[in-house]
């Protein structure tokens, strides 16, 4: 009866591909912004150089026994700290609006804190935003991706409630140094990998979910948000946001459905809703499930903090735009027993629910990337009916390769994603711009070089770090160009 649940669930939803089997052309509002992102651990390298101090993924990467895939690292990774000018030029090759990248922390406060502010790392980042500024390109530039300096995580990193003063005295310094010229800000780049995956995954041994540190970056995003708001948009006129990791999760069957909408709230729900519901708290049912999962396991106070009232005041609404990074879909059934698709304990503990994938289902160098377009309809209908129609900018969506210029799934993948984009934009949808991940090739995390996201190859045995256009990127070029998406 699963496998007769799933196609019925299925078999509907595909059909959303009929534009393409249309071969129609479809126009983007000419308002809608293009552009690509990179982040700065992934591609700039210089991890020592001119007075930056280490992050914890020059940590992570410098571990022995290695624990990254091929023990890669990121100590020169696309080399951009010294190639930012063919970075740009790049950009300006594809025609985009926005380049979205990040602030390497420790490059602009070697301590982790204000008392000295590295000169060298700032005019790194001057040169990048002067350099996009002169052809009219937009920086869009995100404070925290992943990257947070070591002697704050030696301190407890996101789990200590220092923190969000921390962050808030390092965003200051980036409003002040920056924020004459740029205009788009993004906080935090997805809480669910800090607080759940990328974090425990080194830090946190407690074999438990940090719900603290869900809690923590909720409070650091939001103060930053009301101090640009009161302090320097008056002069600034930015906008500023949070980007959140927003997989999409389909129930197995009609008695499902509550199971994929916990896991829902438990991987996004958990840092959108008290941002942009009305009750400005967790789920309720993130809630309840902690509460008595807490209680079964020997606490008798939740896992999960609670917010005062003060802080639902602070935290509600605290946004301009919702930031969505969407890749892929999974499916979900309800399996009070069962641990989860993570490693035991994990957060699907706490849900009870079973997370997969259908085999049948096109792949990518990622296993866990399967290419569901109908999930991103999916996705994007529920945050404008959830959350009362968002302001949205896309500021990820892309796809994993081996490597090779003749990218043909992924030029298949963007179409298609984009092709659900347009559908949710004729229903009403706000949505402001599209922002692919990658620019170019680089540093993935915990499986180092051995997939590739760019629009551009990046030669990482060369010294040089040559940077050769893929099909996709003389594609999305004409998708931008032309605004018009053409199968
Ligand atoms: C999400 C992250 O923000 C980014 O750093 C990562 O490289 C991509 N997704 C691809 O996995």
């Amino acid at each position: 009866s699963l496998l007769l649940f799933y196609v019925a669930c299925c078999v509907s939803a595909e059909n959303k591909t009929s534009n393409i089997e249309r071969h129609e052309a479809r126009k983007f509002p000419e308002s809608m912004l293009f552009g690509a992102a990179t982040s700065s651990y992934q591609i700039e390298g210089g991890w020592n150089e001119d007075g930056k101090s280490e992050s914890i993924w020059d940590d992570i990467t410098h571990m022995e026994p290695c624990i990254v895939l091929g023990c890669h690292n990121g100590d020169v990774a696309a080399d951009s700290y010294h190639l930012y000018k063919r970075d740009v030029e790049m950009i300006r090759e594809l025609g985009l609006d926005v380049y979205r990248f990040s602030l390497s922390w420790t490059r602009i406060l070697p301590t982790g804190f204000p008392d000295r502010i590295n000169e060298k790392g700032v005019e790194y980042y001057n040169n990048i935003i002067n350099e996009l500024l002169k052809y009219n390109i937009q920086p869009m530039i995100t404070l925290f991706h992943w990257d947070l300096p070591r002697k704050l995580e030696s301190l407890g990193g996101w789990s200590n409630s220092l923190i969000v003063d921390w962050f808030t005295d390092y965003s200051r310094i980036a409003f002040e140094l920056f924020g004459d010229r740029v205009k788009y800000w993004i906080t935090i780049n997805e809480p669910r990998e800090v607080c759940y995956s990328g974090y425990d995954y080194r830090y946190n041994m407690s074999g438990y979910p940090d719900y603290v540190c869900a809690k923590m970056i909720l409070l650091a995003h939001a103060k930053t948000f009301h101090m640009y708001d009161k302090e320097y948009r008056p002069t600034q006129n930015g906008t500023i946001g949070i980007t959140l990791s927003t997989p999409f999760y389909e129930p197995v069957s009609e008695e499902d459905a509550e199971a994929a909408e916990d896991v829902i709230q438990f991987e996004w729900g958990i840092y959108a809703n008290p941002i942009f519901s009305k009750s400005g708290d967790f789920p309720q049912s993130v809630k309840e499930k902690i509460a008595v999962k807490s209680l079964s396991q020997g606490f008798p106070r939740s896992r999960l903090p609670a917010f005062t009232p003060e802080e639902i005041e602070l935290v509600k609404g605290s946004s301009d735009f919702l930031g969505i990074n969407h890749y892929t879909t999974s499916l979900v059934y309800r399996n009070e027993s069962v641990n989860g698709y993570y490693a035991s304990p994990s957060y699907y503990d706490d849900i009870g629910a079973m997370i997969y994938q259908d085999n049948s289902w096109e792949g990518s160098a990622i296993s866990s990337l399967k290419v569901v377009p109908w999930g991103f309809y999916k996705l994007l209908t529920k945050i404008r009916e959830d959350y009362d129609n968002p302001p949205i900018y896309i500021t990820e969506n892309g796809f994993p390769t081996q490597g090779g210029l003749e990218d043909d799934d992924r030029v298949a993948y963007y179409r298609k994603y984009l092709d659900s984009m347009l559908d949710v934009i004729e229903e009403g949808s706000d949505i402001k711009g599209y922002i692919a991940w990658s620019l170019m090739d680089n540093f993935e995390w915990n499986v180092g070089y051995t997939v590739k996201f760019g629009l551009f190859e990046v030669d990482f045995e060369s010294p040089e770090r040559t940077r050769t256009p893929r099909k996709a990127a003389y594609v999305y070029k004409e998708i931008v160009r032309t605004h018009t998406l053409d199968f």
